[in-house]
């Protein structure tokens, strides 16, 4: 049987599935969830384990092989752990990571690992409590407690993310670095995106991240590497040393050229880019009873409304929604 693929309308290969587990989330950081938020997806509509792992497999059927568990924050969903071993379990599957701020890792970074999760990437943009808790509204020594939880578990690579914000964060880049490198971790900064009111409010911070790269390559010599993923971040080895740096900049050097994502929902609506509106209510055809044939048929057609870019630039007040909705 030759090997089926999912290709969009410009010829890229979709291979990457991110998956929301829950828009439910116990922060609130500043650049995604407004602080009283209510518009929770309703429970009915969350797609059950038995659901999301037919919707996976039928992914794989056609050539996804990296899903990552995202959220809001996919710890808060009791049943993560099973449904990490359901889906490391099916064929096909060769990377399965998650997307989480930590704060839930002490108790489930052991029962993730032993359930098949590999990769982490761990929210992380303050290292000052204060300043921490101004961003996230949580506690930074349980995140660090988290964090070290997953280091113990066997979590590797471990991944940094680090929304920059002006006159926010911006100053504590060079020791966020460090605490990386101590731990072997590699640090992503990230380039604050306009998803909804409150990712659109920290646009006043923005920072064009090629500055922070100028002002890091005053110290460091930074060469061009590859790290396995395959997701947007540009990675740089710090000469001298295996320390690695990854810069995220889907607003002044965008990667859509090379997108290889699609994003499905708590309630199986699949998001076909994250920076665009465009969708296919892939649940409610599940529940409606679709064949496994019919499924891939309609993946097929899904692929179709892939736009080729995001909006950000042109149209910063397009997407109202949050970023917990897709998990980023
Ligand atoms: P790996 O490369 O697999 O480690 O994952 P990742 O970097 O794609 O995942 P992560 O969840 O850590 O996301 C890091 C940042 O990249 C978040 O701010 C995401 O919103 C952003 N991001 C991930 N994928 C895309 C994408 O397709 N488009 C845009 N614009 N941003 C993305
Ligand atoms: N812009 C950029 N990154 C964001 N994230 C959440 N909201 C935004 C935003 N508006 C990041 C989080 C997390 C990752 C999955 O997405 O910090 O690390
Ligand atoms: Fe892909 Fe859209 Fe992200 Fe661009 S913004 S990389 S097209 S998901």
């Amino acid at each position: 049987m030759t090997r089926q693929v999912l290709t969009d309308s410009f010829g890229r290969r979709i291979d990457y599935l991110r998956l929301s587990v829950t828009d439910r989330c116990d922060l609130r950081c500043r650049y995604c969830l407004p602080k009283g938020f209510k518009g929770f997806e309703e429970p009915a509509h969350w797609l059950t384990v038995d659901e999301v792992a037919r919707l996976v497999q039928a992914f794989t059927l056609l050539g996804v092989s990296h899903v990552r568990l995202t959220g809001g924050e996919p710890l808060v969903r009791r049943d993560l752990p099973l449904l990490a071993r359901r889906l490391a379990s099916l064929p096909g599957i060769e990377d399965l990571a998650l997307s989480s701020n930590c704060t839930r890792m002490e108790t489930l970074a052991e029962p993730l690992f032993r359930a098949g999760v590999r990769r982490l990437n761990v929210s992380l943009d303050s290292l000052r409590p204060r300043i921490f808790e101004q961003v996230t509204g949580g506690s930074l020594e349980l995140v660090l407690r988290g964090i070290e939880a997953a280091r113990r578990a066997g979590f590797s690579p471990i991944r940094v993310n680090t929304v920059v914000m002006r006159g926010v964060n911006d100053g504590e880049i060079e020791s966020i670095l460090e605490f990386c490198a101590e731990r072997d971790f590699t640090l992503r900064l990230i380039e604050t995106m306009p998803m909804g009111r409150t990712g659109q409010a920290v646009l006043a911070e923005y920072i064009d991240l090629q500055e922070v790269k100028q002002r890091l390559e005053r110290r460091f010599e930074l060469i061009p590497d590859i790290l396995p993923g395959g997701g947007p971040a540009r990675y740089f080895r710090l000469s001298a040393s295996a320390t690695r740096i990854g810069f995220i900049t889907p607003i002044s050097q965008h990667f859509c050229a090379t997108c290889n994502r699609v994003r499905l929902g708590v309630d199986g609506t699949l998001h076909l880019c994250l920076g665009q509106e465009n969708r296919y209510p892939l649940g409610a055809l599940l529940r409606a009873g679709l064949t496994d044939d019919e499924l891939i048929d309609q993946l097929r057609a899904a692929m179709a409304l892939k736009p080729e870019q995001h909006g950000f630039r042109e149209r910063p007040t397009q997407v109202p929604r949050f970023m917990a909705m897709t998990g980023g």
